[in-house]
């Protein structure tokens, strides 16, 4: 059998298939539209493992993946696809309810009418995992309760009201139609593999290059941290012992001010790759316009997953932000194709 990943040329899609395949008997086929934030190149270890298949494609495009589904006799469909900045959205949304919104619909779609089709006993073994955000759950004080999963949904940004509104459709289709679905809340991730637009990449980045390190606001702003191995542990556990239908909150227990994230990160590279001027990193920090409608604070109760499945994160804050840094220094090729748009010149080679 087979797992379809969507979005699996991304950050965390790219992760979690290497980490499947590490450790699973089941084959992957990844989906990715290959947009900006899509890199072949975080697959590159996979490019002759005959239990990988890669395929361009849009999780909007029904004939490709029901043929795909059936193709591969796919036995989980893991949804990753998406827009996911937040200060793309907010100056220009469009993108976001396209693939968001319409591509989970027509996903979920092409799951359910495969599901249908399927015999009594891979029926009742398939599954939709459907990734989102702790966003959805809007912004908090200080004072209130990290979000669990049955608090309202308050989305404040075109991306987060985006992913909310695919949440909902997914509820909907199992609610509706039995599609046998779960849905994965995150926090924050960081780790390899992401694309240097997003806080920790970008500094660590501009750090090394004598930039700015951008800090909207007075950097008072709280986020929880996730290290992406782990979140990848998570939903391999919830696919393997989650409860159908149900939403399961992932977090790593570590809410930081976003210049405590950067101060951090600093100490680091201070210790790890010292100036040449014996100068702190820190002082590259600069402080920029507050993003418009920055949520204050997103704070994640990942109780009920230590409850149920027993996953708990194995990073701190620390130990998951220094693996990090050391695979931003060891891997400064990777982050410089990036940056210089060569690995999308490579992408153009291949499909034209
Ligand atoms: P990413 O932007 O790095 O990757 C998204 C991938 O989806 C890219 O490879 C892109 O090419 C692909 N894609 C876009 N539109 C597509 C389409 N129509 N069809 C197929 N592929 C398409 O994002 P990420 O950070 O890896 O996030 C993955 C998922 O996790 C998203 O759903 C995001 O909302 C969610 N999430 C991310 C974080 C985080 O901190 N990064 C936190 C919580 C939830
Ligand atoms: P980001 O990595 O964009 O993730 P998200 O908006 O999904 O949480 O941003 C993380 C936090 O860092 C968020 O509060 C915005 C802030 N931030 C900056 O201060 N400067 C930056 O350049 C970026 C990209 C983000």
């Amino acid at each position: 059998m087979t797992i379809l990943v969507t979005g699996a040329a991304g950050f965390i899609g790219s992760n979690f298939v290497l980490d499947w395949l590490s450790q699973s008997k089941e084959d992957v086929v990844s989906l990715d539209l290959l947009t900006y934030a899509g890199n072949l190149e975080n697959l590159s270890s996979l490019e002759k493992n005959p239990h990988h298949h890669f395929v361009r494609g849009s999780i909007g495009d029904r004939d490709l993946v029901s043929s795909l589904l059936k193709k591969y006799q796919v036995r989980a469909i893991v949804n990753f696809a998406a827009e996911s900045h937040v200060d793309r959205s907010i100056k220009e949304s469009k993108d976001f309810i396209e693939t968001n919104i319409v591509g989970t619909y027509n996903l979920l779609e092409s799951g359910r009418s495969y599901w249908n089709d399927l015999d009594q006993n891979l029926k009742q073994d398939f599954r939709f995992l459907h990734i989102s955000s702790d966003e959805v759950y809007g912004s908090l004080n200080s004072s209130d309760h990290p979000s669990n999963e049955k608090d309202s949904y308050k989305p404040n940004s075109p991306y987060s009201a985006s992913k909310a509104a695919s949440d909902h459709l997914v509820r909907a289709w199992f609610k509706t139609y039995n599609l046998p679905v779960y849905t994965v809340n995150s926090a924050n991730n960081y780790g390899p593999y992401q694309f240097p637009e997003k806080l920790i990449p970008l500094c660590i980045f501009n750090a090394l290059q004598g930039k700015p390190l951008p800090i909207y606001g007075d950097g008072q702003q709280i986020r929880d941290w996730l290290f992406v191995k782990d979140h990848c542990g998570a939903i391999r556990e919830i696919l393997i012992n989650g409860q159908i239908g149900e939403t399961y909150n992932v977090g790593g227990w570590n809410e930081k001010t976003n210049l405590e994230v950067v101060e951090t990160l600093c100490a680091i590279l201070d210790e790890l790759k010292p100036k040449s001027d014996g100068k702190s990193y820190a002082e590259q920090i600069t402080f920029l316009k507050d993003r418009p409608g920055h949520d204050k604070r997103y704070a994640i109760d990942a109780s009920k997953l230590k409850n149920e499945i027993n996953w708990h994160p194995q990073e701190s804050f620390e130990t998951g932000l220094r693996k990090t840094v050391l695979w931003y220094l060891e891997n400064e090729g990777w982050m410089n194709h990036v940056v210089s748009g060569e690995y999308q010149d490579w992408i153009q080679k291949q499909y034209s």
